[in-house]
């Protein structure tokens, strides 16, 4: 039997919340606040399944951390003599960000540090970091010569070098300026395009003189941070989540607060404007180098409008919720430049393209973007998230303008960046009050 269309109750985003901490800016502060030596404090740390990854592995390099349940953290660094090699292989998870920029400080670690992860992760690109890392010194064996975990790093003395990078990517680089702070001489990353900055920010405000000039950014090594005392802002890649829900459900006008604007990463913000979006940003302060600020949106009629393929980097992880945006913006959005959209948690590419399928959008894939033509209803139909925390929270908010329910298999995933998301939605729509 057929079931009729039902349309659901959509609950407009309205009043003040604000989201969980930074997700990038906390890897790097346990990172950062295991290299000095003395105690530093975190605290809004990111209380997702990655940077537990990273908290899990600088305990397993010997750094003492003591947390509570307010994502507060205390790390306990003691330098390099405070970093030994692990006991057992470091489980990264699904976490890019863990394995790629801890390869910077095991490179210098004497002794053998091993890096597995999950199936997602075990099939992403690890030659980018491992081969620049070799030509610093390091010695990093894995499979595929190296591509692809596991992999196995024999630690020792590193030497700077001049590095030109082949993909415009902050992991990397980290890893680099990381390797960088511990190797002896000047370690130089020559960028391709801009990516997010976070690592010159945070070494800069733990007394680490970053040089940037132009493309490139320097480090002088040996020189270690001082300890951190800082207060991690909310990540604006999950406030995306929010921001486009609020745009798209009539009748919202939501404030997020306390989020990270840093200018690499608010590339969603400059696309949505230009597809007609009333979102407002207010600079409240700062944190640990980084801006942070107050972000009002309200529900506004969308236009389809290309992004600027160069400014990919600064939205590259906010592209499945503004793929779900552009399915209720009339006309054609097309991304392109975004190739590595290809390598991430999933083929996020293909994931999209598909899901939008289903639920009764309009999208065409490219090698490195897709084409969205709007608007059109959606409606209720089984999506697959393919594990993919970004995916999956894109279609949840898709599910809040479809006529019917949209079920998101693997939703669990979400836990990777941003376990509280639907309680922070039930809280912008007045569900729950807690
Ligand atoms: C990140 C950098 C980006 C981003 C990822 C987090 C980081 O990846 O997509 O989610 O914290 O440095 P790439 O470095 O691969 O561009």
């Amino acid at each position: 039997m057929r079931r009729g269309r039902r349309t659901k109750t959509r609950l407009p985003l309205t009043g003040r919340i604000s989201v969980p901490g930074d997700k990038s800016i906390s890897h790097r502060a346990l990172i950062v606040a295991a290299l000095a030596e003395g105690r530093s404090s975190v605290r809004g740390l990111n209380s997702g399944a990655d940077v537990r990854a990273t908290l899990a592995a600088v305990e397993a390099l010997g750094v003492r951390v003591a947390y509570d349940d307010n994502y507060q953290v205390q790390v306990y660094g003691e330098g390099m003599g405070g970093l030994r090699e692990p006991g057992g292989p470091i489980d990264a998870g699904n976490s890019g960000t863990t394995v790629r920029t801890m390869l910077g400080v095991a490179a210098a670690i004497e002794g053998l540090t091993v890096f597995i992860g999950d199936r997602s992760l075990s099939e992403r690109p690890m030659l980018r970091v491992v081969a620049p890392l070799r030509q610093m010194g390091a010695r990093i064996d894995g499979r595929a010569n190296g591509e692809l975990l596991p992999l196995v790093v024999r630690g020792g003395a590193l030497r700077g070098v001049d590095i030109e990078l082949s993909v415009a990517s902050a992991q990397v680089k980290t890893a680099l300026l990381f390797a960088g702070c511990l190797a002896t001489g000047t370690t130089s990353v020559i960028e391709p395009g801009p990516s997010r900055d976070h690592t010159e920010r945070m070494l800069s405000a733990a007394g680490v003189a970053v040089v940037r000039s132009g493309t490139t950014v320097s480090v002088d090594g040996p020189q270690l941070p001082a300890p951190l005392n800082v207060r991690v802002p909310g990540d604006m890649s999950s406030a995306a989540f929010l921001i486009v829900a609020a745009l798209l459900v009539e009748g919202s006008d939501l404030t997020i607060e306390d989020v990270g604007i840093n200018p690499t990463r608010t590339g969603l913000i400059d696309a949505l404007r230009a597809m007609g979006a009333d979102i407002e940003v207010i600079e409240t302060g700062t944190e640990g180098g980084e801006p942070v600020g107050s972000i009002r949106v309200r529900s506004s009629a969308l236009v389809g409008a290309s992004p600027d393929p160069a400014a990919v980097p600064t939205f590259i992880d906010e592209i499945p919720v503004l793929a779900i945006a552009a399915t209720q913006a009339e006309g054609e959005t097309t991304i392109r430049g975004a190739s590595e959209l290809r390598v991430k948690e999933t083929d996020r590419i293909s994931a999209l393209v598909e899901g939008i399928t289903a639920i009764g959008g309009r999208a065409e894939a490219h090698p490195d973007g897709m084409t969205v033509t709007g608007s059109t209803p959606l409606r209720g139909a089984d999506v697959d998230s393919l594990g993919d925390h970004r995916v999956a929270m894109a279609f949840a908010v898709a599910g809040l303008v479809a006529d019917d329910n949209i079920r998101i298999a693997k939703w669990s995933c979400v836990d990777t960046s941003f376990p509280e998301f639907l309680d922070v939605l039930g809280r912008a729509q007045g569900r729950l009050t807690a």
